[in-house]
C-alpha cells in the first residue's frame, strides 16, 4: 500500500474525530479569517484537500457570495464536507490528479494538504497551483515546518499518516520560481498532544 492509500485510510476512518477538533478551531479559524480579508465579492476558489469543509465553512460564511470547489480524496471528509457547506461543489479525488484550465481562480487553498505530499508531488502541484490562478489571485497555503517526513500517529488518527514538513525558505522559493508573490507569513506554535511544539506557517500569496 502507498503512502497515499495509507494515508486516505486513516482520514476516512477518523473524518468525524477530525472534523469534532478542526472546524472551529480558533487559531486555524482566525488565520483563514485573515486570508478573506483578500477575498473579493463573486471570487471563485478552489480548496485542495478541503477536508470536512472548515476552510470552506468560513469562505460561506464570510457573505461575499463566493463560489467554492472543494476537492478531498477522502470520501468520508467529503462526506461531511457536502453536510458542513452546502453552497459549495465538492469532489472525490486525488489532488495530484486535477486538471483546470488556466487562469481560473481568484483564489486557492491548500490548508494542511502538501504535508501529505513528497517533495516532488508538492513542486508539481504549485506548478499546477500557478498556471489555474488569474493574474493578481491569491494562495493560502499552511503546512508544518521541519525536515521530517514519513508515518506519525497523531490527536485524531492512531492509524498512521504520512507527513512531509517543509522548511519555510525552500517553500518561498517554489512560489517564487512559480511566479507567486510572498503577501505575508504567519508562524505559530501548535502544542501537540506529548508536549512538544510544532510550528505551523501559514504564506499569503499572489500570483504576478
Ligand atoms: C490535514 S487535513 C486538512 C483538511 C483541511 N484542509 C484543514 O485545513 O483542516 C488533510 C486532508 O487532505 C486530504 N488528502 C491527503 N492526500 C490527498 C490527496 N492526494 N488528494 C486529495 N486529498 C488528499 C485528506 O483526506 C485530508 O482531508
Amino acid at each position: 500500500m502507498d503512502k497515499t492509500q495509507k494515508t486516505i485510510i486513516a482520514y476516512d476512518k477518523n473524518s468525524k474525530i477530525y472534523a469534532e477538533k478542526f472546524m472551529n478551531f480558533d487559531i486555524y479559524t482566525e488565520r483563514i479569517k485573515d486570508f478573506i480579508k483578500f477575498i473579493k465579492v463573486k471570487d471563485i476558489i478552489l480548496d485542495l484537500g478541503c477536508g470536512p469543509g472548515n476552510v470552506a465553512k468560513q469562505l460561506e460564511l464570510c457573505g461575499k457570495e463566493i463560489s467554492v470547489t472543494g476537492i478531498d480524496l477522502s470520501e468520508e471528509m467529503i462526506e461531511l464536507a457536502r453536510r458542513n457547506v452546502p453552497s459549495a461543489t465538492l469532489y472525490c479525488q486525488d489532488i495530484r490528479d486535477i486538471e483546470f484550465k488556466e487562469k481560473s481562480f481568484d483564489a486557492i487553498i491548500l490548508s494542511f494538504c502538501i504535508v501529505h505530499l513528497s517533495d516532488e508531488e508538492m513542486v508539481k502541484l504549485i506548478e499546477k497551483v500557478s498556471r489555474y490562478l488569474k493574474k493578481n489571485g491569491k494562495l493560502y497555503l499552511s503546512f508544518m515546518e521541519g525536515k521530517k517526513k514519513g508515518f506519525e500517529t497523531t490527536s485524531f488518527s492512531k492509524e498512521e499518516i504520512f507527513f512531509n514538513y517543509y522548511l519555510t525558505e525552500e517553500v518561498e522559493l517554489i512560489l517564487e520560481n512559480n511566479g507567486i508573490g510572498i503577501l505575508k507569513i504567519v508562524k505559530q506554535d501548535y502544542p501537540e498532544p506529548d508536549g512538544t511544539l510544532t510550528t505551523d506557517v501559514f504564506v499569503f500569496a499572489e500570483k504576478e
